[in-house]
């Protein structure tokens, strides 16, 4: 299939890329590079420098590349700043989201794979989260992405554009080629693993007195290639599906420090520091449903697993894409 991934030049855009080619689909990447770098687009995609706040040149391109489906990765995607700044968030996920939907429809391309995310769901009061819990966002980067879902509901109902959202928990890891380097680094792998390479002095741990066993935040990591897994299998989905997409299981702060101690051999000293502002103690996702309608299943589900693929890529790119 001919795939226009926007947003292909981002942590989790480049490596689906990167897969898309590698099961010989033809790609042609639209990014701004605001967050994504020229160096993680594919050397085998089109490349196409554009904003989705430019809609006439959206119309234009879209009606051009012509693909069969587009995945969209291309989002502001800072908890905290989306409570200082609302209005990027609902401006870039949602208001510039509706200029690509629109592309879509005029160039009659009726497939689109949404980057949603487990922040739509707030504070959920029970674990592990499925498809049926009420979405009840307590930030503007939850909503924003809320949001979106529901405008996909009505561009699917009015306009036949089939959607499949799925909302990621934390992506984690690398692939051999591409990783996650962030211009604000905030995510506490890449964090860790900078200490690790002596880049920082040590890690700080935001809260140690939550309600869990160890007092340090639960996430449900799940590797970078089995959420592009995922993309790919959404691509053949019969109808429109929202999906949670973890791994069931989760990690707490502590574990994921102790388990890049293990892979890397490295002390990575920490000092705890107060909670950070919104994060919940603990989300894991129930995904039971794309197994059963999708037949997805994670290969690398092992936290060591998905932290060595990041180390062996911080290894040997220490300064990420260095741009
Ligand atoms: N953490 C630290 N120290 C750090 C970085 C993070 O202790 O240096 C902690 C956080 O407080 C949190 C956990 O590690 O408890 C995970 O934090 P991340 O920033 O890696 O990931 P989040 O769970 O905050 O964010 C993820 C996605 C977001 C998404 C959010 C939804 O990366 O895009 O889940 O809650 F919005």
């Amino acid at each position: 299939m001919n795939i226009l991934v926007v947003g292909g030049a981002g942590y989790i855009g480049s490596v689906c890329a990167e897969l898309l080619l590698n099961e010989g689909h033809q790609v042609a990447i639209f990014d701004n590079l605001s967050e994504g770098h020229r160096a993680a687009v594919d050397r085998r995609a089109h490349f196409l420098k554009g904003d989705l706040a430019d809609r006439d040149g959206l119309v234009e391109a879209v009606a051009r590349l012509c693909p069969a489906a587009v995945m969209h990765f291309a989002a502001s995607a800072l908890v905290g700043e989306s409570m200082r700044d609302p209005s990027k968030y609902f401006r870039n996920n949602v208001a510039n989201g509706l200029n690509l939907l629109d592309a879509m429809v005029a160039a009659d391309v009726r497939q689109i794979v949404f980057s949603s995310s487990c922040a739509t769901f707030g504070l959920p009061a029970r674990m592990p989260i499925d498809e049926s819990f009420p979405q009840r966002p307590i930030n503007p980067y939850g909503e924003s992405k809320l949001a979106f879902e529901k405008i996909l509901r009505w561009y699917d109902q009015i306009h036949e554009v089939r959607f499949i959202s799925l909302r990621y928990f934390n992506a984690a890891g690398a692939s051999e080629k591409f990783g996650e380097d962030h211009r604000c680094e905030t995510h506490l792998i890449p964090n860790v693993l900078k200490v690790a390479l002596g880049r920082q002095p040590h890690v700080e741990i935001f809260g140690s007195d939550y309600d869990t066993p160890d007092g340090t935040c639960i996430r449900d990591y799940i590797h970078i290639l089995d959420l592009a897994r995922a993309h790919i299998l959404a691509l053949g989905a019969p109808a429109s599906a929202s999906y949670n997409l973890g791994t069931g299981g989760g990690s707490s702060v502590r574990e994921v420090i102790d388990a890049c101690r293990k892979v890397t051999g490295k002390k990575i000293p920490v000092i705890e520091k107060s909670r950070r502002f919104g994060d919940p103690p603990r989300l894991v996702a129930a995904s039971d449903k794309i197994k059963s309608e999708l037949g997805w299943q994670p290969e690398f589900q092992a936290l060591d697993t998905i932290v060595s693929s990041a180390w062996k890529w911080h290894q040997r790119f220490p300064n990420g894409y260095g741009d």
